[in-house]
């Protein structure tokens, strides 16, 4: 939207739109991104958050106290040019500005600058400064990114008959296990924070029939790694009726969607980001499904060849680098389904087959990023319900309301979560989650 600056009659615009301005005097509300110097010339690069341009300053062409106020300029003052748009092949946008006048609105003082220079800082300074570090290029470009997965993971839900639904956050009790809950004082009561919404999905499933719901959930987990946060966002649909073979479609359907709508929509970003795309050109369905009996084979065969450290014994969960070797073995997301039901949570339907195995499946990204989406059917049986209720130590009083769902019109159905996070590092290829949200919350990070 354009819009006409008070004092004058000059338009408005945002750098990225200043193409559709060629050779018109415009007005741009930023900051110095950087100031170079050559003689009487000034080249200082405003941002404006749309993008970077570079305006031109020409000692001769604008009066004294302009040169002088744009050469003193320091690094993140918040100014307002106005300048003439012209076109530049070598200019990085296309278009450089022919500065003619600024407003300096607030002037970052020389004796306390800007703590980010343009040269290298390490991680934990960063970190300390993320509120800060959120106006580098390559950061912004990254929450662009995750603002376009959210939209796209809406959009495929919202056009496929899928009602949102919004899950409470404040809960009174687990629902992926009672380890990594975060416990909250509710007036007389405990309660915990929410690690997923999916128990009460389940329960609007069978009320609208497909539903989704998408928002914060929170993992009291002590680990450091680069995949785990304490506080995500999660997107969980939830299908009545359905089938672990309809959620293994309609996750592959997802995520190609997601990654289509990255591609189509979010190209300069991914190049600022540094992002090699032709990896994520191939993602197509098919995704490669596989069991987990098939996944431990392959596992043990690469432990024969010398290429996987350990021997894997059936039985247990993968950990990070048994993820790692076998997404290695495909070009686009691998489905694993069937895990042991003993490594799962109490809520997931049993093989008919081999009731030993839950009817589960974990989509794992390729290139290392490990599992992004877990899902599965779910228990339909009251009996056994509750009795992994009494086996997982879960208060019964608590979950009354989910048993209920089983004995009022109880119904197959199916559910996955994909973590935001999750997809958002592996789709910019960044080396770890703490990048993909705008404050994240680990181990040892509450600030800022
Ligand atoms: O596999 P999880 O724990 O599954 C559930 O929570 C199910 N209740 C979801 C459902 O069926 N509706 O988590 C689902 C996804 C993971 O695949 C991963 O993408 C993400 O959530 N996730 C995390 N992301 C960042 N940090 C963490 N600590 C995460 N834990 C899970
Ligand atoms: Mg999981």
């Amino acid at each position: 939207m354009e819009s006409s600056a008070t004092q004058t009659e000059t338009p408005i615009t945002t750098i990225r739109d200043v193409g559709h301005h060629e050779g018109q005097a415009v007005v741009i509300r930023g900051w110095l991104y950087n100031l170079r110097e050559s003689g009487k010339l000034l080249f200082p690069q405003f941002r404006d958050g749309s993008g970077i341009i570079q305006g031109v300053v020409v000692k001769s062409q604008v009066s004294p106290e302009l040169f002088d106020s744009i050469k003193s300029l320091t690094q993140e003052s918040s100014v307002i040019v106005t300048g003439k748009v012209r076109a530049d092949k070598r200019a990085p946008g296309g278009y450089e500005l022919d500065v003619t006048d600024a407003q300096v609105v607030q002037k970052v003082k020389e004796d306390d600058p800007y703590p980010i220079s343009l040269k290298e800082h390490g991680v934990d300074f960063l970190m300390e400064h993320r509120h800060l570090w959120l106006r580098s290029p390559r950061q912004a470009a990254v929450l662009r990114v995750r603002a376009e997965i959210i939209k796209a993971a809406r959009d495929f839900f919202d056009d496929r008959g899928f009602t949102l639904t919004d899950p409470p956050i404040l809960t009174p009790a687990a629902c992926e296990g009672t380890t990594t809950l975060f416990p909250v004082d509710y007036f007389e009561e405990q309660a915990f924070l929410t690690q997923s919404g999916q128990l009460y999905v389940e329960a609007t499933a069978m009320a609208l029939g497909k539903v989704y719901s998408f928002g914060p959930t929170f993992r009291a987990e002590k680990s450091k790694t680069r995949r785990h946060l304490t506080e995500f966002w999660m997107v969980e649909p939830e299908v009545a009726y359905g089938t672990l073979d309809d959620l293994m479609q309609l996750a592959e359907e997802f995520i190609t969607h997601i990654v289509t709508r990255v591609l189509e929509r979010r190209r300069p970003e991914m190049e600022t980001i540094g992002r090699d795309i032709s990896k994520l050109e191939k993602i197509a369905t098919p995704f490669p499904r596989i069991t987990y009996d098939e996944a431990v084979k392959m596992l043990n065969d690469g432990h024969e060849k010398g290429l996987v450290e350990n021997k894997f014994e059936w039985g247990g969960d993968f950990g990070s680098p048994d993820e790692t070797y076998i997404s290695s073995q495909f070009d686009r997301p691998v489905m694993i389904h069937r895990y042991p039901a003993k490594v799962k949570a109490f809520y997931m339907e049993p093989d008919p087959q081999r009731p030993e195995l839950a009817l589960c499946v974990d989509v794992l990204a390729p290139e290392g990023y490990g599992e992004s989406i877990g899902g599965s059917q779910r228990m339909a049986s009251y009996e056994l319900l509750l009795e992994r209720i009494h086996e997982h130590n879960l208060p019964e009083e608590a979950f009354k309301w989910y048993l209920d769902l089983r004995k009022y019109g109880g119904v197959p159905h199916a559910g996955f979560g994909m973590g935001i996070e999750r997809a958002v590092a592996w789709i910019c290829g960044l080396e770890h989650v703490r990048e993909t949200i705008p404050f994240p919350r680990m181990l040892h990070r509450l600030y800022p």
